[in-house]
């Protein structure tokens, strides 16, 4: 089995972004469709209720990189989701006023037309597809007949990632509950760690050029980054107290264990072309890695460590301070963020820990969306 490298990956290779911006080139080289200067696509997160941007192709400037709201605040893509129905805007500008600002931010932008599409399947809604032109009036009947192919095979393609990615959790979380690392790492503990990293990542990304995808990816793979823990015996894993020195060499092994795990998974799954598993590998072997190089397994230092770990290891640590364990009390948030911060640039990446500093309100919000009596 090989051991994961200290790689540091490039987040938006060949990922969808990359296959949008080919499909992007292939409509506009179609006559009819030359007026598609842009192509969007927005996920739903159901279960906070969180629209957000998620990849993108753009003549012009993107009106909406890193950008999340609430589906309750958008009546209309609401009830887009609820009826199926598509929707044709051929004059932005006259109904900017009562778009919420979006309609503003496009025309700023200099888009004067949209359409946007639902993507919905069985009964789950996945996101929006949204379509621009400089050209006002561009979205005929015409065009959209035309587009329509092609906004199914996006439409497929996000499926079929989201997917994927859905799959290989839904084997974790099987895998999880037949093993006690359910006790020790909750489906609360996961959903708000995964938060958290979202929060870092999507503060964090636009200053690093990385894309919406790299923070949907780190929000998609967190929950799975003690996936090596039900290798773990449950004498050590759910033991009250302290560990001898011997039961904590045994405990660290989860994460060598948590990088088998994935790569049988990887292979398994068949998904070795998934553009995103080296950041699923890099989250889960490189977790426990301190930016002083006195973490383990490999006691890699500050930028060895790949970002999507270094954003991880925030995220969980935050968490594991904030919640009940076997062995201590849930501390408040208040003496957990001081511990953070006396780590920050030590053990923790400072970077990180400063978007959680600044953000209390954001994680005072996911704390009372997913406490303790989440599950998933
Ligand atoms: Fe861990
Ligand atoms: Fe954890």
């Amino acid at each position: 089995m090989p051991e994961p490298t200290p790689t540091l990956l490039s987040p938006i290779e060949r990922g969808l972004n990359e296959r949008l911006i080919c499909l992007h080139d292939e409509i506009k080289g179609h006559h009819v469709l030359r007026g598609v200067n842009r192509i969007a696509v927005t996920l739903y997160d159901e279960r906070s209720d969180i629209l957000k941007s998620f990849a993108h192709s753009s003549d012009g400037e993107c009106p909406f990189s890193h950008l999340t709201q609430r589906m309750s605040d958008q009546p209309v893509l609401r009830q887009l989701a609820r009826t199926g129905a598509r929707r044709v805007i051929n004059d932005i500008a006259s109904t900017a006023g009562r778009a919420s600002g979006h309609g503003s931010l496009l025309l700023a932008s200099g888009y004067l037309s949209s359409y946007t599409v639902p993507v919905q399947h069985k009964g789950t809604l996945y996101g929006f597809l949204f379509f621009n032109s400089f050209r006002a009036g561009f979205f005929s009947t015409r065009v959209i007949q035309r587009l329509r192919p092609y906004a199914e095979a996006i439409a497929l393609m996000v499926m079929r990632e989201l997917d994927t990615v859905r799959m290989m959790t839904a084997a974790v979380k099987v895998i999880r509950q037949v093993s006690s690392a359910r006790d020790e790492e909750t489906a609360s503990h996961l959903a708000r760690m995964a938060r958290y990293a979202q929060l870092i990542a999507s503060k964090l990304a636009a200053g690093k050029g990385l894309a919406d995808e790299f923070v949907e990816f780190v929000f998609q793979f967190c929950p799975l980054h003690d996936v090596g823990k039900v290798a773990v015996p449950d004498s050590i894993l759910l033991k009250p107290g302290n560990l001898t020195d011997e039961e904590v060499a045994i405990m660290r092994t989860h994460v060598t264990s948590g990088v088998k795990i994935v790569d049988m998974m990887i292979r398994d799954f068949g998904i070795c072309s998934l553009p995103h598993s080296q950041m699923l590998r890099n989250i889960v072997g490189f977790h426990h890695e301190a930016i002083d190089g006195s973490g383990y397994p490999y006691g890699l230092k500050g930028l060895e460590i790949p970002f999507e770990a270094r954003i991880a290891a925030v995220a969980d640590v935050f968490d594991a301070l904030t919640s009940k364990r076997p062995y201590k009390d849930a501390w408040s948030n208040e003496r957990a963020l001081d511990l953070l911060r006396r780590e920050a640039g030590r053990k923790l990446d400072a970077d990180c820990v400063a978007i959680m500093l600044e953000n209390v309100p954001a994680i005072e919000d996911i704390q009372s969306r997913f406490g303790d009596s989440a599950t998933d």
